[in-house]
């Protein structure tokens, strides 16, 4: 893909040297709504969910997609993927509250916690949200749970580790024998036989190998063992599966020279492959789900952000801007890439190359390193492409910095769908004793 095409990807374009987003310009935005703010776009959150949703029914209609609320929980971001059909996929119950105030219903949605606590349990038992499990000690803590509320054990799911998995970062790669996330393969058996002893009877199954991978054959193994532990567990004891879960994981392009995930090879290696073990009789007819959360998330949203220090030590030169690893941590944290470019590039002398850093007061706050861009001054504008996921559900409020506000793009106009925090946020859960004051 061509950069222009790679841009277009993304629902940005130059037009007469300004940077457009969603139709509209981005100077526009930053001077309307202030700096640094999160500027999402509707119609690329409907998008990529209908990519989704159209290459699960061309394979095989029976077929959910559960976002990952981890990724981003605007309630606004919600509503729209609610409005397209969209399940949810919950990792704490924070998230599953901020589903059901968003008007998601319980059915909707699945929790795939770990290292869950008795009052984790509760809450969801008492919601009717489908619990997915990833250890065996967890299964006779919920039952009690299950029994103490009086509630009849229906559908579990355990989450499986096939030992093989991928990610753009060692940290998002959940697989493996020294890895906390779900359960290896010698206690796969174990686990629904115990689930069925003790009551329960639906089943459903899941694993997820990692987050941020573009190279679909990186499934093909994990795909590989996840089913041929399927076909054991239903030899063995006889259940069927009323659902099997692939997770998420799937990447996008943070990179210009980084093509999208290829869908198409990816329907091949995991929807076709699951559709073959049903036409082979192995399996039954679950319903497949899958829990995408970057791939619908990402590229919707932009970080505006101004600069403001451009500064020349002798050595390198140095672009200050106004946000920090506190508005967006994924450089700091993982060394990630995120492509930033200039919102106005006309009167720009040529070239220079930045270190484009923000205002926390630590040495990593880095947003990229020799950047080759237009010759910057302080004032301009700056965009952070692909910043919404895992973008402002990260942010903090280090350095009593407060978090910044949020802006969507529907057809044209902009709404306000998160105010910024004030100072008075930043205090409002402290309490000085007594005999402090
Ligand atoms: C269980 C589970 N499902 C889905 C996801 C979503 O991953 P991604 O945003 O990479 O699609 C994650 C991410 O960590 C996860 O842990």
């Amino acid at each position: 893909m061509n950069y222009v095409d790679w841009l277009n990807y993304k629902d940005l374009e130059y037009r007469q040297g300004i940077l457009y987003f969603a139709n509209l310009n981005t100077l526009d935005i930053a001077e309307k709504y202030g700096t640094p703010i999160y500027v999402i776009n509707e119609q690329m959150i409907r998008k990529r969910y209908k990519e989704l949703k159209y290459m699960l029914n061309l394979v095989y209609k029976k077929n959910r997609i559960y976002f990952a609320v981890k990724s981003n929980t605007n309630l606004a971001i919600l509503k729209i993927l609610s409005s397209e059909g969209s399940y949810f996929d919950c990792s704490s119950t924070g998230e599953i509250y901020t589903c059901l105030k968003s008007g998601i219903p319980p059915d909707r949605i699945i929790y795939t916690g770990n290292m869950f606590t008795d009052q984790d349990f509760e809450f969801s038992v008492k919601q009717d949200i489908l619990v997915n499990l990833d250890s065996f000690s967890q299964l006779k803590r919920l039952a009690k749970i299950y029994e103490k509320l009086e509630k009849e054990k229906i559908l579990i799911s355990f989450r499986y580790n096939p030992e093989f998995g991928a990610g753009h970062h060692p940290h998002t790669i959940t697989t493996g024998k020294d890895i906390k996330f779900g359960i290896l393969e010698h206690q796969m058996v174990k686990v629904y036989s115990k689930a069925k002893e003790l009551g329960f009877k639906k089943f459903g199954i899941h694993q997820h190998i990692g987050s941020g991978i573009i190279e679909a054959n990186d499934y093909e193994m994990p795909v590989e063992k996840f089913l041929i532990i399927i076909e054991k567990i239903i030899k063995e004891l006889g259940i069927h599966f009323e659902f099997v879960d692939f997770g998420g994981g799937l990447g996008i392009p943070y990179h210009p020279e980084t093509d999208p995930l290829d869908l198409n090879r990816y329907s091949d290696i995991v929807i076709k492959k699951f559709k073959e073990s049903i036409e082979n009789g192995e399996i039954g007819e679950p319903c497949i789900f899958i829990e995408p959360g970057r791939y619908i998330s990402a590229e919707s949203s932009i970080l505006l952000t101004q600069v403001n220090t451009i500064k020349d030590n002798g050595f390198k030169l140095f672009a200050g801007i106004d946000a920090g690893f506190n508005t967006l941590i994924r450089p700091t944290l993982y060394g990630s890439y995120h492509h930033i470019i200039v919102c106005d590039e006309r009167d720009k002398e040529e070239n220079s190359k930045y270190d484009i850093v923000g205002p926390i007061c630590e040495s990593g706050d880095i947003f990229g390193k020799e950047r080759v861009l237009p010759e910057l001054s302080e004032g301009d504008y700056l965009t952070i492409l692909d910043a919404g996921a895992y973008g402002f559900t990260m942010s903090s409020p280090y350095n009593s910095r407060p978090r910044p506000a949020e802006i969507l793009i529907n057809d044209g106009n902009t709404f306000k769908i998160r105010e910024e925090e004030t100072y008075d946020d930043l205090l409002r859960n402290q309490i000085v004793p007594d005999y402090l004051k």
